[in-house]
């Protein structure tokens, strides 16, 4: 029986370091709590964030996704794309040059240029136009669509 136990533990310490060890640090949840902590809420990101990297001097960063992503956005529901590839320069409240997003709206695909975080709203720019959504939209990391829900 104490041989078992002890097996038993073994085995249940070799699990747990095999998830502490975890090839990807910078993976899903940091990218996202990342946002959190510079004023934007995690939904701006889909759930398929495979490797991210920020310069905490500049504030460039870069978002790998698993995937190139199709989803649709709240609340107006406008067709999003985002490529496997995110790039932009974040500070507080603020991403600019941003490079990657596509929003689909009056018949054409616009760039998303950057985002402002202003209160409880977002400000979408593409250049010079901009469009203001309350945040709570973006809550949660949305799953892109023809993803599947367990990858
Ligand atoms: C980070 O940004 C600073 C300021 O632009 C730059 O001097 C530095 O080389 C960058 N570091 C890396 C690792 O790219």
């Amino acid at each position: 029986m104490a041989k078992l136990l002890s097996l038993l533990s073994l085995s249940l310490l070799f699990l747990f370091s095999l998830s502490s060890a975890n090839p990807n640090p910078n993976s899903l949840l940091s990218a996202h709590k990342e946002l959190e902590t510079f004023g934007f809420p995690i939904g701006l990101l889909p759930t398929n964030v495979a490797h991210y990297s920020i310069n905490r001097t500049s504030g460039e960063f870069s978002v790998k996704l698993s995937d190139k992503c199709k989803l649709t956005l709240p609340p107006d529901n406008y067709l999003a794309t985002y490529s496997k590839i995110v790039r932009g320069k974040i500070v507080k409240n603020k991403i600019a040059e941003l490079d990657g997003i596509k929003v689909r709206a009056m018949f054409q695909w616009w760039s998303i240029t950057g985002i402002r975080s202003s209160g409880d709203n977002l400000v979408f720019e593409v250049g010079m136009l901009s469009a203001k959504y309350p945040a709570k939209n973006f809550d949660a990391s949305p799953p892109c669509e023809g993803l599947k829900a367990d990858s």
